[in-house]
């Protein structure tokens, strides 16, 4: 029987559940493949802890070129994360012809162009499932399925760890740092777990789902991107207040040859289905011109769902080995000659529902005050909660606005922090009622 193998860069919590995929679906691989998938060599700069998986000897090396440079080996996983030296290794593994398999959003992010028109030149395929909503086949979704849709918005909640963090806090009250630390002892966290609560990690992975659904180049940098930490329980109490809850929401909507690429704690009305994905699951809500809503949801962070999405990647390409073909899907869901590079609209210019909240002092007239100001901004109230103030400290005003411009609120806001009777610095949530 036929022999393909693979060679594994990065024992972590990932590369510990690719083994084990290998190890417990070995049979299931070998029926829907028709060839035997061996997991060749794994390097790893520590091969001495215990990660529960027993392993040959001969398997294990902390030398990345018994991957890179083997001769024997047809496809790499890439699973080190981070930008470097996963984009080196990468690099030669596409110039050693091996095929890549990697989870690694950051790199994809931003040297996404290099790799894959690195790949493109020796004709091999680079494959990504697993750098982006962890289990759910997302990626395959938009290069496949979908393939015949003009996509007018891609939302999504894609970090199983902030996911997390605000599904607790909501639940049971709980403290932000006590639950990101049970999300980094489950294995959601990244490395450097200010990726996930600054939204950085989110960032990365809309920037590869904006550039596949609407067949542009979405710098990382050009994404606004706030994160989860200044969420506090006050914000989440009031959200349900009115009717929604808060997540950490990727944003990518096509307006008139521009595109809105976006990601900030967002308030989600209770009754839409993007409200009810909690805990580490993540969801991609897709419109297409044809297929109309879709939402995807699944496990978006862990070892094992992502484990799945890593094999998926293994499995096709093992089945273009066999077949004798490659390439063919373009990685990005267009021909590299049809990429565009459309125009990311300001922020400034975004209109947007807001969520405004104020801590002022408790006197007559400072609600006018805010109104006013708010007025000459064009800024419309929709609704207000004004709780009785407990013992000292600033009272909350809490306004709801209809639809406003960006540019409009920051002003509107600078003014009022400015204001005497202005306690402390506004706080502004983005509301998205309409999901088109
Ligand atoms: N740190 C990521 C998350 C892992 O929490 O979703 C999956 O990319």
């Amino acid at each position: 029987m036929k022999e393909i193998k693979a060679g594994l860069l990065g024992f972590g919590t990932i590369g510990t559940g690719v083994v084990k995929v290998f190890q417990n679906n070995c049979q299931l691989l070998e029926e829907r493949l028709g060839a035997r998938l061996v997991l060749h060599r794994i390097a790893d700069l520590d091969i001495s802890t215990d990660r529960g998986v027993s392993l040959a000897p001969e398997v294990l090396t902390t030398d990345a070129a018994e991957v890179l440079d083997n001769p024997e080996i047809d496809v790499v996983i890439e699973l080190i994360g981070g930008y470097e030296p996963a984009r080196t290794f990468v690099l030669r593994a596409i110039e050693n012809g091996k095929h890549v398999v990697t989870a690694n959003k950051a790199l994809l992010a931003l040297h996404g162009d290099e790799i894959l028109a690195a790949a493109a030149a020796k004709g091999v395929d680079v494959m990504f499932e697993a750098a982006v909503g962890g289990g759910i086949p997302i990626i395959s979704s938009i290069k496949e399925n979908l393939c015949a849709n003009n996509f007018r918005s891609v939302f999504g909640i894609l970090n199983g760890t902030c996911n997390y963090i605000l599904s607790r806090m909501t639940k049971e009250g709980a403290d932000f740092s006590a639950v990101l630390k049970d999300a980094q002892d489950k294995g959601y966290a990244e490395a450097d777990p200010t990726f996930d609560i600054e939204g950085v990690d989110t960032a990365h992975k809309i920037a590869i789902l904006i550039g596949m659904c609407f067949g542009t180049r979405v710098k990382f940098e050009d994404i606004y991107t706030e994160g989860i930490s200044a969420i506090s329980a006050l914000d989440i109490q009031f959200a349900k207040q009115f009717g929604y809850k808060i997540k950490l929401l990727a944003i990518g909507k096509k307006d008139n040859g521009q595109i809105e690429a976006r990601v900030h704690p967002t308030m989600v009305p209770l009754n839409y289905p993007l409200a009810d994905v909690d805990g580490a699951f993540n969801a991609v809500r897709l419109v297409g011109d044809f297929l109309g809503p879709a939402m995807l949801y699944g496990q978006g962070a862990g070892m094992e769902a992502t484990a799945s999405a890593v094999m998926g990647d293994v499995m096709a390409i093992a089945r273009n080995i066999i077949a004798g073909i490659g390439s063919r899907t373009p990685a990005m869901a267009y021909r590299p000659e049809a990429i565009q590079q459309l125009a990311i609209k300001p922020m400034d210019e975004i209109i947007s529902q807001y969520y405004l909240r104020f801590g002022t002092e408790d006197r007559p007239g400072v609600l006018a005050q805010i109104s006013g100001i708010l007025g000459r901004h064009d800024i419309s109230i929709a609704s207000m909660i004004q709780p009785e103030r407990k013992e000292g400290g600033p009272v909350p005003i809490v306004i709801m606005t209809h639809e406003a411009k960006e540019a409009n609120v920051r002003a509107a806001l600078t003014e009022i922090d400015a204001l005497e009777v202005a306690l402390e610095p506004s706080r502004l949530i983005r509301i998205e009622n309409e999901l088109e």
